[in-house]
């Protein structure tokens, strides 16, 4: 962790809650083959590697980021939705003003950036699966860089969603409040 510090082992609730076990049958070659012969595969591998960028330092950080702002110009259809919703009979969203339809925005526009951390990680084991079972070393290290990629994008969206550093919304607050609904 950032301070230095080793955090618990998690108990096993906490592993029951965050860890999901997927099995499969997939047999993972170990090759004696390291021949090149691949040549389409030996120009993506190369490619890839000299394309390779650190989402730590090669982005932008500090730009502020307004979730408000980005509901209010990007409305999502599903918050259309809502708002007819709301204009019908005995319907609970009745009394719900511009407030809360923005902070049901924001929610809806976490949710999505949830899904994406969850396809990329998704992506993250395709591709590392792909170098287990691949028959071939070119196409063996070719999916390791897609391995790296997907890492990368896995950690960014999560990083973005969980604890951008200069989040600001709510009228001004920087805090972790796009965890939380800002409407409150
Ligand atoms: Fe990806």
């Amino acid at each position: 962790v950032a301070d230095g510090t080793i955090p618990p082992l998690p108990s096993p609730q906490e592993v029951d809650v965050a860890v999901q076990v997927v099995h499969d049958h997939a047999d993972r070659l170990f090759l004696w083959d390291y021949e090149r012969d691949r040549g389409q595969l030996v120009k993506l591998y190369e490619k890839a590697m000299g394309s390779q960028w650190n989402s730590v330092t090669d982005l932008d950080w500090s730009v502020d980021v307004d979730p408000e702002r980005l509901v209010s110009e990007q409305e999502s259809p599903v918050l259309g939705v809502a708002r007819v919703a709301g204009t019908l009979p005995g319907s609970p969203l009745a009394s719900w003003g511009e407030r809360e339809y923005l902070g049901l925005g924001i929610e809806l526009f976490k949710a999505q950036l949830s899904q994406f951390v969850h396809g990329e990680q998704g992506a993250m084991m395709t591709a590392a699966k792909i170098v287990e079972t691949v028959p071939w070393i070119d196409a063996r290290y070719y999916a390791s860089t897609q391995t790296m990629d997907e890492a990368r994008h896995t950690e960014v969206f999560s990083k973005y969603l969980s604890s951008p550093p200069s989040v600001t919304c709510c009228g001004g607050r920087t805090s972790h409040c796009c965890r939380s609904s800002c409407a409150t």
